[in-house]
């Protein structure tokens, strides 16, 4: 095994250096503490490996993803979001008669309790369906006390499955409270996007049939989401997980994280700019020219990542698709314009090619969400249906492993040094 030698002070310690499939390294620090009384110290963990994994493999330098091995491209042309899903969790793809047993158990779990309405009617109508899907996720750990114990493989074996078929409707069952239509109960005879569909936009004074179009492309986008190695909101999962937290509450943690702007909320953030800069008459120039000013918070939303120095390979997908998918359903959207033209002069300008700055996943998918009648600020929560079999791979893995301890990172301390009380009146 190759080894690292670190040298502090007057000691040297000699430390294993471990070799992934792809030839990455990196250096067990696990006895660096003990032996020479130092921590790492990684601002946003960006050189740390927290521990090994083989759900989904990143090569940022290649642009390109893949999950158990599968390029991202060949499972986006070939499967369905449930087979992915399989894949993801049990490492290998199903055979036909698996795949059926496991799209037959997803359809019988499609329901969610009829209490639960009342959860989604607490909450105004304003409320960002973000914050409605992590409350009712984090709610059905109370509805299934059976199954909780995140060491009890079957247990979370059926907590998974439920969860799988539950996001579609508490989504959509979310939505149509804030739209104050009636609740669209699952069909059990659609596909897993067809289905989601129907729940969303169907309304019982008129038949509803799904377009092939539209379920089509929400399998490809469930796909590209479906798991992105150690990423923020998936580091959230993992970290709640570690604490013996049940799966319901820590895959909640992770919609939280990924709520976030820099994170999956930047898809609703790349339309909103591209809606202003529309709606502004902003040229594409001016944007990029306040992106690249540090006294101007403006960043080019849907580009950078901290792993990819190329192309994403899900936005080289999306942006083809965009094309496809828009043609398809004969819409015409200015802002697909926008945004090609943004690229273009992004990637060709200095400050974005020094930084290898390129298009992400979030730049194109708006776009697409758009053209099938999704309202913007329900774009994060389809990044998170899509995100949901990755999530929850990776909490599996975790468990899995006898060697999981709880997360618990240390810190520099570079506070007051111990210093006396003052009493109130002597302040
Ligand atoms: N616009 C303008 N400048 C940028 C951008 C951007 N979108 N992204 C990075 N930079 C600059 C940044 O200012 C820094 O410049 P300098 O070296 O001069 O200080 C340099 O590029 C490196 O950026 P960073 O912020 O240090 O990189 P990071 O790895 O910490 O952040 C990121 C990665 C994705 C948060 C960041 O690129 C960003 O804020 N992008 C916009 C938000 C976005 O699209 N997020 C979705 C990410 S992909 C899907 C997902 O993970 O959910």
């Amino acid at each position: 095994m190759p080894e690292a030698v670190l040298r502090y002070g007057d000691k040297e310690l000699t430390l294993p250096v471990k070799i992934g499939t792809h030839g990455d390294a990196a250096i067990d620090i696990a006895k660096l503490r003990s032996e020479l009384g130092l921590v790492t110290l990684d601002g946003g963990l960006a050189n740390t490996a927290e521990g090994e994994g083989a759900v989904s493999f990143i090569d940022g330098e290649a642009g390109k993803l893949s999950y158990r091995g599968y390029p991202i491209e060949q499972l986006a042309e070939h499967s369905s979001f449930l087979e992915v899903a399989y894949l993801l969790q049990y490492g290998e793809l199903p055979t036909k008669a698996e795949l059926e047993a496991y799209e037959e158990s997803i359809r019988r779990h499609t329901l969610i309790r009829e209490d639960m309405k009342h959860l989604f009617e607490a909450f105004p109508h304003s409320a960002h369906p973000m914050q409605i899907l992590a409350s009712a996720v984090s709610a059905l750990a109370s509805y299934y006390p059976d199954a909780l114990d995140p060491l009890d493989e079957e247990a979370v074996d059926i907590s998974s499955r439920r969860l799988i078929a539950k996001t579609p409707t508490m989504i959509a069952w979310a939505y149509k409270y804030r739209v104050s239509q009636p609740y669209t109960y699952p069909d059990n005879t659609l596909d897993y996007a067809s289905n989601f569909l129907k729940m969303m936009f169907s309304v019982p004074a008129e038949e509803y049939l799904p377009d092939p179009v539209v379920a089509k492309a929400l399998n490809l986008l469930l796909i590209l989401h479906a798991d992105h190695g150690q990423n923020c909101s998936t580091s959230a999962v993992r970290l709640v997980g570690s604490s013996r937290s049940n799966i319901f509450s820590s895959v909640a943690a992770g919609i939280h994280a990924l709520a976030g702007p820099l994170h999956g909320g930047a898809n609703q953030e790349v339309l909103e700019m591209l809606q202003e800069l529309y709606d502004s008459g902003t040229s594409v120039e001016t944007a990029v020219k306040r992106a690249k000013d540090k006294n101007d918070p403006f960043r080019l939303m849907g580009f950078g990542h901290r792993v990819y120095k190329n192309f994403d390979p899900r936005a080289r997908i999306l942006k083809k698709a965009a094309d496809e998918v828009l043609d398809a359903l004969d819409v015409d959207d200015p802002l697909l314009d926008i945004a090609r033209e943004l690229e273009e002069v992004a990637l060709n300008d200095e400050y974005f090619v020094e930084r290898k700055l390129y298009p992400n996943v979030d730049f194109y998918s708006g776009i697409i969400y758009r053209a099938m009648g999704f309202p913007v600020d329900m774009f994060t929560v389809l990044f998170a249906l899509g995100r949901m079999p990755g999530w929850i791979a990776q909490f599996r893995e975790l468990m899995s492993k006898p060697e999981t301890r709880i997360f618990r990172p240390r810190q520099l301390y570079v506070g007051y040094d111990y210093r006396d009380y003052v009493p109130i009146d002597r302040r």
